[in-house]
């Protein structure tokens, strides 16, 4: 049976998240019930603006769109935010996308709501899939605590733990993007003790998209041509030049979130550990960085005080089959 999602995202035009868009919409194993764009990557008004417009090139403009939130719960953009990535809380006004604007709108229930009403009416069945700021998933939970209970799982990218290999951050020493922007949201889900597993950067970064991938999905044999063609509109320039394509074969960013809907379909490609992950919320360099340790661990060097918090422990992924994921992931987006 296929696995019902609500797709929160800080979705671009065909940035990762819009690329594990296409995934999941293609994919015959994940039933998308609605997507909440959150700003992060983008503005919110772009995101809006580049899902709705995607549900439409791809004939599912059924599925409701619903805005969640423009700007954090208290991180406000500093003079460090504007010389890093990410265009979150800028509230730009948008008249244009690549493809066009849409004509369809958005669904007028804001994410938080939907997000709730969506897991409350099938108890134990919707999964969130959080692949932007935890915003959206936090305010969710603060205001509907029972959904807590009811959601079958969350698979959340984001965080990069020290203590697994890769752990470094990706816009702080420390920190990931996604639990940066939002840090006092990512601790209020990673404190929830809901069903949580987490695809931090440590397996994100055993992921590219490469030239060859590009080229099995924009095969003319492929069943699904509107696909196809976006990839090779948006993603093509990129690996239709030779020389760009000798010097820089692959996109380093491209198939992050991929990994989250893989989990879904083929969890055993995935290894992972069970430990508690806590956000820091404390201002400064430590600002969103996520620390992993598993309770009664023992400090290192300091065999006096073993780690006890109340925190549940989460399934947190840290290496995988990155081949198998390539093969499930361009035959979602290429087979019927
Ligand atoms: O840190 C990686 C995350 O932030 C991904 O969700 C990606 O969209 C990036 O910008
Ligand atoms: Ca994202």
């Amino acid at each position: 049976m296929a696995r019902k999602i609500i797709y929160d995202t800080d979705i671009g035009w065909m940035n990762d998240d819009c690329m594990a868009a296409i995934f999941a919409l293609k994919s015959a194993h994940i039933d998308v019930l609605g997507i909440t764009p959150v700003m992060g990557n983008f503005d919110l008004n772009y995101e809006m603006a580049c899902a709705l417009r995607l549900l439409e090139i791809l004939g599912h403009d059924d599925i409701p769109v619903c805005r969640g939130f423009d700007r954090p719960l208290i991180h406000r953009r500093g003079p460090y935010a504007e010389k890093v990535w990410g265009r979150w809380a800028l509230h730009e006004t948008v008249d244009d996308i690549p493809p066009g604007m849409p004509s369809t709108n958005a669904d007028p229930r804001h994410a938080a709501d939907f997000i709730a009403e969506t897991v409350l009416a099938q108890p134990g069945e919707v999964t969130i899939v959080a692949v932007g700021p935890l915003t959206n998933v936090a305010f969710a939970m603060r205001m509907y605590p029972q959904i807590i209970e009811q959601v079958a799982e969350i698979v959340i990218m984001g965080g990069a733990i020290g203590r697994l290999p890769r752990g470094s951050g990706n816009v702080t020493p420390s920190a990931e993007f996604n639990f940066w922007v939002d840090p006092e949201a990512a601790a209020i889900v990673m404190h929830s003790g809901a069903p949580i597993t987490l695809m931090p950067l440590n397996v994100c970064r055993r992921t590219h998209f490469s030239g060859s991938m590009y080229r099995r999905i924009i095969n003319s044999e492929s069943d699904y041509p509107e696909v196809a063609d976006l990839f090779r509109r948006y993603i093509g320039p990129r690996f239709n030049d030779p020389e760009l394509d000798r010097r820089q074969p692959v996109l380093y960013y491209g198939v992050y979130d991929h990994a989250c809907l893989a989990w879904l379909i083929d969890p055993g490609i995935f290894t992972c550990e069970r430990i508690c992950v806590e956000v820091s919320t404390q201002p400064g360099l430590d600002y969103g960085a996520s620390h992993g340790y598993i309770q009664g661990d023992y400090v290192s060097g300091n065999e006096a005080l073993p780690i006890e918090t109340d925190i549940e422990p989460v399934t947190v992924a840290y290496d995988m089959d990155f081949d198998r994921l390539v093969e499930i992931y361009v035959d979602a987006i290429t087979k019927r």
